[in-house]
């Protein structure tokens, strides 16, 4: 079987989540994909820092370029200009190339997009961590036309704001926090102005609309300067402060935007809370569309990193294209539940005598209106309640068979 070989650029937060998901899910990984998949090499800046790994470590990017064993790169350090002249070499030399990257993407979209025809090209990661919505904007709701995006777009702002009006926590330390958790950016000013929500409202727009666009089209403002009697005011009157990045599309153009807004408190939006991201839109055939979850972190981000990796091999016309699958499963009894159970008997009078069956399992409500009965059983396990069943079915009163 050939064995996909992995180089990494960076080896940080997401970097050491991606060793440890390849590690872990070796086994889900060959079987989603049909391949082994091993790191052969990790390019980082002090090779003395990083100790107890099984693979090659270096500060020489061309020792992972001239390995022809290394068939993806995966790149995880930030700024613009280094990891775009990685991405050009990587694609001159014919090999599939991964980005977490959102800076260098919002800067170099479409150089990227050009120089990628033909080989494998993997951003998931780059927007919203965990969440997938690259493949949402670009394949599974690529047939609409998008009247709007919403989005909680920056991880580490929306941790502040929540660590603030829920912890009361201070500005300041709830950056130091995030900082601590692997949220934020490694220069966290990007997380506070907007602009790092900005590069990723560019990303989701580019792919929805199509439309060549530059970061002086959008307008950002960040969440500095806020303050808890800021979001306290908004509470009291029904609202929660998010940091939005949003385009709205009509006739008129494309409006794009950064900014704190208010939004009403039962919205989705606003119950979007810690490092949560969401993005909320609106597609001409689909109408509106939710997804929410883990924004920023190592292992949020590095699964959609692994989940480029998996569809890359996929592509590959030698690997499955939906995956491999295991012999069996193991299968489990559903979990202890309350049931609904309606029957109807033929003869009222045989209603105390209909019930023992589930009385041996317990019933806890009864209702009976004249030779309809229904009630709810206790919590009880499946196979308690089919016995149980099987033993009412046989009741000679019983008219139709009992309703679940
Ligand atoms: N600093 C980013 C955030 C990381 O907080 O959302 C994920 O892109």
């Amino acid at each position: 079987m050939k064995t996909i070989g992995i180089g990494l650029v960076g080896l940080g937060v997401v970097g050491k989540s991606v060793v440890s998901i390849l590690k872990e899910s070796q086994e889900k990984i060959h079987a989603s994909c049909g391949a082994l998949v091993e790191i052969k090499c990790a390019v980082v800046r002090e090779v003395q820092k990083y100790q107890g790994f099984d693979f090659l470590i270096t500060d020489c990017f061309e020792d992972l370029l001239e390995d022809p064993s290394i068939d993806i790169v995966i790149e995880l350090v930030g700024g613009v200009e280094y990891p775009f002249e990685i991405a050009k070499k990587v694609f001159a030399k014919k090999k599939a190339f991964i980005t977490a990257n959102k800076a260098m993407l919002a800067h170099h979209f479409d150089e990227l997009a050009k120089l990628s025809q033909g080989l494998g090209f993997g951003f998931e990661a780059s927007v919203c961590g965990g969440l997938p919505v690259i493949e949402l904007l670009r394949d599974s709701l690529v047939a609409n036309d998008f009247s709007y995006l919403r989005g909680i777009l920056n991880g580490t702002s929306n941790y502040i704001l929540t660590q603030m009006l829920e912890n009361k926590q201070s500005f300041d330390s709830s950056i130091a926090k995030a900082q601590e958790l692997g949220y934020a950016e490694a220069d966290p000013s990007l997380d506070i102005n907007g602009l790092d929500a900005g590069h990723k409202l560019l990303i989701l727009a580019r792919l929805a609309y199509g439309v060549k666009i530059e970061l002086k089209d959008i307008a950002i403002s960040g969440i500095e300067g806020i303050e808890l009697e800021d979001l306290c005011f908004a509470k009291e009157r029904g609202y929660q402060v998010k940091l939005l990045g949003i385009a709205e599309n009509d006739e008129n153009g494309l409006d794009l935007r950064v900014h704190l807004a208010w939004i009403k408190e039962n919205y989705n939006l606003a119950q979007v809370n810690g490092v949560k991201n969401a993005l909320s839109l609106s597609g001409n055939y689909v109408g509106e569309v939710f997804v929410s979850g883990v924004g920023a972190g190592g292992l949020a981000t590095a699964s959609s990193v692994v989940a480029d990796l998996i569809n890359l091999v996929r592509q590959s016309p030698i690997y499955p294209s939906l995956g491999g699958f295991k012999q069996c499963i193991k299968r489990k009894e559903a979990p202890k539940s309350s049931y609904y159970v309606r029957f109807k008997l033929k003869d009222s009078g045989a209603f105390e005598k209909s019930l023992k069956a589930l009385q041996k399992i317990g019933i806890d409500e009864v209702k009976r209106e004249g030779e309809r009965v229904c009630l709810m059983t206790k919590s009880v396990k499946e196979s308690d309640l089919e016995l149980a069943l099987k033993e009412l079915k046989q009741h000679h009163s019983l008219l139709r068979i009992p309703i679940l």
